[in-house]
């Protein structure tokens, strides 16, 4: 056999007399399928480099050492395997490959909490544009992210991989992320679709939400990324819904998801093999193209099932059609040659992205010596010209999370490289104290490693925190001009965080940092601390203790460098929060239905006494729509920060809303931004909409638009307009199965958080409805808050 051919899109007919697949001949091939073969397209081989042992699968090696898995070739017919590596915060690969002497390392970017908290559309799509390019020079054709659950709870172990607790956000900086990705001729897997809100039980938690939060909040942001952006494939998630498992919901990924939105590429299961309570024909049915990582078994159950009439070969043959068309698209299918990534122009996009989604949480004025007046203790003021680094993270610095959301980066920038690199000292005793210890610890967590624990290989583990004692602090305090203290927090896949130790602090810490404060406040010299993590932490019982707090999230591998350009003021911190930070984890009303303490190995027998374990068989979303801020502002309850706070070096007015109707009842609102202050920097306008009172009970507000301005020096200013489509206001009517928007005059209110109000406007809106399906309704009373 076998064919010189250019990828034309002509009917390519061979030596051997067979067709092969081009863009154009997609019928002409399912044609010259069997049954088996088609079979055979919709189960994929996972990351041991195999597609299994079975009869019909036989094996392919993996093409990309480390990628996530791959699909099928059938050479015969001119079918490529692809290759599916995971995401989100970069390409997750080997950096070795077999027999070659190259290394495969790619760029650790901020993870997805951080790059939200950029609120910067353009700037997300340049990372997307990077991370792009990556998969693509490292051979891979699709990356398997962006991860676009809501953070409905601050304990999910995976918030990090994830934008927001709110619907808009998600949806429009992941819109701007595919837009980025695929612009580069690779595919993206939006996922978890849909409501993978904890990762206890995540295989089996049977999540029961109203149809309302629904489509108001989970499915939201996924809706938004798939009309704006049309992304080559969807992950279902591991979970069910409702009762039924997202990968087998046709009313899921059939009506929703294709009729109403009009996804057109392929959806692929997340990473499980057959299901013993899930024929594999229900997944075909419901229009799960891909099984992942998949088993022959599989395979075998789509042929048998199709010969004893059990399962039409026209939904078989649906699922192989998308496959071919996703096919098509690949890089590997159009023969792509594979070059070199430019890892130095991606470290300085990595180093700005982190940079703008870093969060000032607090900067205090104090006097310092050799200052006249009080000033705020960031940037910092030339004196500080030694500094006392506390923390673990400070050197063992977290630049992403835990699982197969990490990178195999090539190096990480901690924040003593980071301060170094400014010209800003460290104390050698301390320094060299952590150094020893980190070393110890590393070695010790490898000796003492639990193999149940595969994702402590995935990412960089926690270290435990050392004592840090007064004697310690004294001896510090005579050297140092200040003192940085690093407090670290790590999460991962398969795992959920716990309050004691995790969102709250350790004894240790407290002490670390009530110690390190007293010191060196009675000798007149700041305390920073620095939060490295993925998600929210605990504040309030200590931020009182220090003069400031800079949340740098997990911001990639040239983290140290964007902590020290903003500490030093080289760029002017710009990041605002994408999520509530509560006083108190249980101030969430999800937290009474989340799992606490419990982990994914610690699957117990279900139904025990006959009844199910809540937050394990199931988890009642009792709290609806009152996620984040929407329960925080409409209940009036006090929080640490609330959600789109972020400070400045400057200070910023909001001036002259207008708010005027454009086509029909579509809503423009344009603000003017002004920079008050003393030095450029950049902020973000927040347009929350509240709804009159009518038929259907609304949170006080949401946010419904959001602009950043450029980087505006003091005194310019920057207008910026935004559009809200009056379909953008509607609530979903249960009674009705539609969107509704209730006549009458909303209140448009911009701000630079939900709690920090500028301007207010308002715009009388008619009537408007949409009529969807009325699926996905809950089987059982959810007890729901009101
Ligand atoms: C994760 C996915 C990931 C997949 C492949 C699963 O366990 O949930 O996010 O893409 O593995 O590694």
């Amino acid at each position: 056999m076998i064919f010189a051919s250019t990828m034309t899109g002509q009917t390519r007919q061979y030596a051997d007399g067979g067709v092969k697949l081009t863009s154009e001949n997609i019928d002409e091939v399912m044609n010259a399928m069997t049954l088996e073969e088609k079979a055979q397209m919709l189960v994929g081989g996972g990351m041991d480099a195999f597609v299994g042992s079975g009869p019909m699968l036989g094996h392919q090696k993996a093409l990309v050492a480390g990628a996530a898995g791959i699909t099928v070739a059938i050479p015969r017919l001119g079918i490529p395997a692809t290759v599916l590596c995971d995401g989100p915060a970069g390409v997750h690969i080997d950096p070795r490959r077999e027999g070659d002497s190259k290394t495969y390392y790619a760029t650790g970017f901020p993870i997805g909490t951080c790059l939200a908290s950029t609120w910067n559309t353009e700037l997300v799509e340049q990372v997307g544009r990077a991370i792009g390019n990556e998969t693509h020079e490292y051979g891979c054709d699709v990356i398997l992210g962006p991860g676009m659950n809501l953070h409905r709870n601050p304990l999910c172990g995976r918030n990090f991989e994830y934008y927001s607790e709110d619907p808009i956000v998600t949806g429009v900086i992941g819109t701007a992320m595919v837009k980025g990705i695929q612009s580069q001729g690779v595919g993206v897997s939006v996922k978890h679709f849909a409501v993978n809100s904890q990762e206890t039980t995540r295989t089996k938690v049977d999540e029961r939400v109203s149809q309302r939060a629904l489509r108001e909040l989970y499915l939201k942001g996924f809706e938004i990324t798939v009309r704006q952006s049309d992304p080559w494939t969807v992950m279902s998630s591991y979970n069910k819904v409702n009762g039924v498992y997202t990968q087998g919901y046709k009313e899921l990924l059939t009506t929703i998801l294709r009729d109403e939105w009009g996804f057109k590429g392929i959806v692929m299961t997340d990473w499980i093999g057959k299901r013993a309570d899930l024929p594999v024909r229900q997944v075909v049915q419901a229009g799960n193209d891909l099984m992942m990582p998949g088993y022959a078994a599989q395979a075998e159950d789509v042929v048998a099932d199709v010969k004893a009439g059990l399962l039409d070969i026209k939904d078989v043959d649906r699922c192989v059609r998308r496959m071919l068309e996703y096919v098509v698209k690949t890089p590997r299918f159009k023969q792509y040659a594979y070059s070199k990534p430019d890892l130095e122009a991606h470290a300085a996009v990595t180093r700005q992205s982190a940079t703008e989604g870093m969060v000032l949480l607090r900067n205090e004025k104090i006097k310092v010596d050799g200052e006249d007046a009080a000033v705020s203790v960031l940037p910092f003021s030339k004196n500080i010209k030694t500094v006392a680094l506390f923390g673990v993270n400070s050197y063992d610095f977290f630049s992403g999370g835990l699982g197969s959301g990490c990178v195999n980066v090539p190096y990480v920038v901690n924040v003593l490289q980071g301060l170094e690199n400014v010209g800003i000292k460290t104390t050698p005793l301390l320094t060299e104290l952590y150094q020893n210890y980190i070393n110890y610890a590393r070695l010790k967590l490898k000796a003492d490693k639990n193999p149940m624990m595969w994702f402590l290989d995935a990412g960089q583990p926690k270290l435990d925190e050392i004592e840090i004692s007064e004697r310690c602090v004294a001896h510090e305090v005579a050297e140092a001009d200040a003192a940085i203290i690093t407090i670290g927090r790590q999460a991962g896949e398969g795992m959920d965080r716990k309050i004691d130790d995790e969102f709250n602090l350790s004894q240790m810490e407290q002490d670390m940092i009530f110690r390190v404060s007293s010191q060196f406040h009675a000798a007149g010299k700041p305390v920073i601390v620095i939060i490295n993590s993925g998600s929210v932490m605990e504040t309030c019982s200590w931020r009182d203790r220090v003069d400031a707090i800079l949340c740098v999230w997990q911001p990639g591998e040239e983290g140290g460098n964007s902590v020290a350009d903003v500490l030093t003021g080289k760029a002017n911190p710009s990041g605002r929060l994408t999520m509530t930070w509560p006083v108190a984890a249980a101030d969430h009303p999800s937290t009474r239905n989340f799992p606490q303490d419990m982990d994914m190995y610690s699957y117990r027998e279900t139904k025990l006494w006959g009844r199910e374990i809540p937050n394990e068989d199931y988890t009642n979303h009792e709290e609806d729509i009152y996620v984040g801020y929407r329960y925080f502002d409409t209940f009036k309850r006090e929080v640490a920060y609330p959600f789109g706070y972020g400070l400045s070096y400057t200070t910023f007015a909001f001036d002259n809303l207008k708010v005027k109707k454009t086509k029909g009842d579509d809503i423009e609102v344009s603000i003017t931004v002004r920079n008050t202050g003393d030095v450029s920097g950049k902020q973000v306008a927040q347009v929350y909409v509240s709804a009159p009172q009518g038929r259907i009970v609304k949170p006080a507000q949401e946010l419904k638009a959001f602009a950043k301005t450029r980087n505006l020096q003091p005194g310019e200013s920057e207008t910026l307009t935004m559009l809200i489509k009056q379909r953008d206001l509607a609530s979903f009517d249960e009674e009705h199965s539609q969107w509704l928007v209730e006549p009458g005059t909303y209140t448009i209110r911009v701000g630079s958080s939900s709690r920090d109000i500028h301007a207010t406007a308002s715009a009388k809106v008619g009537e408007y409805t949409e009529k969807v399906h009325n699926v996905m309704a809950p089987k059982q009373p959810l007890n729901l808050m009101k």
